[in-house]
């Protein structure tokens, strides 16, 4: 049972603020996922948890101890680190049972948790080759399957399935959470994507310059983004962004009028996802332009329309097909979620 409190933490190098003073509880048991784009501060946050790095300021509280002081390798923590940090005199077998061995387990129960945990990864056949003769994916697999090998009471985990093909970051991604189902171990993991964090996490931090600026449950953090920042970052294809105006209950920009739930307000961007606009025939529809390009997924067509320099884009059936540059027209669905955001702060206004 290990809950993870990070009390007023701040780091800074040097005069730079790395991360702001701010405050974050991890419960016992939870996936926690860290998102952001690249340099807003994830890894150091990580690094602060395991003590690989120094907090400016704050505590970190694990299992209701303070641990400032602590060393990693006494904070019963397991990571996997974003550039591997693999033993390279070792083999990829020996790699993978260090931990057990510093733990004092018999050799044949090593081996079979070796062996299984290889598996797992798709490593077996690796075994006996070492981390300089493995590719970035594999040297990958092999941090992952050394992080858990044995089950300690943290997984603090930085984008480890950044490195691998697409095929593979899907089966290990439900690998990781298949694994978080059976063990319930408290896991702090690092991703800048946001299809992982949305179906890893428990809940989100989604992370800007340092600072967390929204924490919640993917489905909250999808339905209701706290600012334009989250409303951009999560989403693909992201959520289409319209700036405008609204007086007397209607949202007013080039090619777009839709009444709103507002009153009127000057500087402000409406939000509204592919998925929850249709195409339609009707010229009176919402939203209004030229077809600029249609990009068939497989499941379905993403159709962009253009009206001015700013487009926007649909999720339609896969078999839509029309002329490009020919008129076209968007419509929010019924029950359609519509975000209205105000465009001097970004905050959400609804
Ligand atoms: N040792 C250091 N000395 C000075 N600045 C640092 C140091 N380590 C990190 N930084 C800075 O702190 C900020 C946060 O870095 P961090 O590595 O935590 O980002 P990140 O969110 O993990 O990014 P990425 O997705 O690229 O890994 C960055 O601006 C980085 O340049
Ligand atoms: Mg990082």
């Amino acid at each position: 049972m290990a809950e993870v409190r990070l009390v007023d933490i701040e780091k800074k190098y040097g005069n730079f603020l790395a991360v702001p003073k701010q405050s974050l509880t991890i419960h016992d048991g939870e996936f926690l996922v860290l998102l952001g784009p690249s340099g807003c501060g994830k890894t150091t946050t990580m690094r602060m948890i395991a003590g690989l790095e120094d907090i400016t300021s704050g505590d970190i509280m694990i299992k209701g101890e303070r641990v400032n002081d602590k060393p990693p390798k006494d904070r019963d923590i397991a990571m996997v680190f974003q550039n591997y940090g693999l033993y390279p005199h070792m083999t990829v077998r020996q790699n993978i049972e260090y931990p057990l061995k510093l733990r004092g387990m018999s050799k044949v129960d090593r081996k079979a948790r070796v062996q299984e945990t290889a598996e797992k990864v798709e490593l077996d056949a690796l075994l006996e080759r070492r981390p300089s003769e493995l590719s970035g994916g594999q040297r990958q697999r092999v941090a992952l399957a050394r992080a858990i090998v044995r089950t300690p009471s943290i997984f603090l985990m930085d984008e480890p399935l950044s490195n691998l093909d697409a095929k593979l970051r899907v089966t290990m991604r439900a690998e990781l959470k298949h694994l978080h189902h059976e063990l319930g171990v408290t896991t702090v993991y690092v991703t800048h994507d946001q299809m992982e964090a949305m179906t890893l996490a428990t809940r989100v931090a989604v992370m800007r310059d340092g600072k967390i600026v929204q924490l919640d449950t993917p489905k909250k953090i999808y339905a209701e983004p706290a600012d334009l920042f989250v409303a951009g970052f999560i989403g693909s294809p992201s959520m289409n962004l319209i700036d405008g105006a609204v007086q007397s209950g209607v949202f007013r920009a080039d090619g777009v009028e839709l009444p709103v739930d507002l009153a009127g307000c000057k500087g402000v961007v409406l939000g509204i996802r592919p998925e929850e606009l249709d195409i339609t025939e009707d010229a009176g529809a919402a939203i209004s332009g030229k077809l600029y390009a249609l990009e068939l997924t497989g499941e379905s067509t993403l159709v962009t329309l253009r009206n001015g320099p700013s487009s926007d884009c649909a999720r339609g059936h896969a078999d839509f097909e029309a002329e490009i540059n020919s008129p076209c027209h968007l419509a929010p669905k019924d029950g359609a979620r519509i975000h209205l955001f105000d465009r001097a702060t970004g905050e959400r206004l609804r």
